[in-house]
């Protein structure tokens, strides 16, 4: 059997990502496709509590490194547990972040270096990588005045200063001209309907079944 089709998509806090990933999975179903919806951290049972543990704001202390383990350890799980599983199976799987959130926040945010996050990520996901990923592109300061309005705690990523997000955002561009025929970027500050008909038109242009 083919193995199924890989689609992440990824972008600082606030980008609209997570409406995206539904839309998407929701066009597949009308279409009679089922697939997988996950995401990470927490695409799984145990993945649920290694996200608490990370995202906690009494958590702070954590040191740089033991965060990018956590976050390759909550991937060598859904992984292992989920995805690889799934794409066996021929089915597609749509993933709210993956491997590139690792590089754009704890590298790009946070100054670890690329070689060990590369092995982190090679290690937690071996021969793992996605057909495609759509980076939803947004200025720092728009996300955060949209995550203001729409929730009423924020977790402990989602506190960091713009500078922060300014780095992370750098990174995914970054990242996206390095592989562009995998990398989509695309500008999240269209309405949700034109990014989501961008994402079909881009999906239906690599003739992927009917979209
Ligand atoms: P979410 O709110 O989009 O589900 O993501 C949770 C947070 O985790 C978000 O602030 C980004 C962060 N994150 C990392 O820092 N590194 C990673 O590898 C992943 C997957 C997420």
């Amino acid at each position: 059997m083919q193995r199924g089709l890989f689609i992440v998509f990824e972008g600082i806090d606030g980008c609209g990502k997570t409406t995206q990933v539904k839309l998407l999975a929701e066009r597949f179903n009308k279409l009679g496709q089922d697939v997988v919806v996950t995401r990470e951290p927490g695409g799984t049972r145990i993945g649920g509590q290694i996200r608490e543990l990370l995202l906690h704001p009494a958590n702070g202390e954590i040191t740089h490194r033991a965060e990018a383990l956590l976050y390759a350890a909550d991937r060598a799980q859904h992984v292992g547990e989920k995805i690889l599983p799934a794409l066996r199976a021929g089915e597609t799987v749509i993933c709210d972040r993956f491997t590139d959130s690792t590089l754009a926040y704890q590298g790009g945010g946070r100054g670890v270096d690329s070689e060990f996050l590369g092995c982190l990520n090679e290690l937690a996901a071996p021969n793992v990588s996605p057909d495609l990923v759509f980076v939803l592109d947004m200025p720092p300061e728009v996300a955060m005045k949209r995550l203001v309005g729409k929730k009423s705690a924020v977790d402990r990523l989602e506190a960091e200063d713009l500078q922060f997000y300014k780095r992370v955002r750098e990174t995914y561009l970054v990242l996206a001209r390095k592989s562009p025929a995998r990398c989509k970027v695309l500008n999240a500050q269209m309405t949700v309907e034109e990014v989501h008909r961008q994402v079909c038109n881009y999906l239906g242009g690599l003739s992927v079944e009917q979209l």
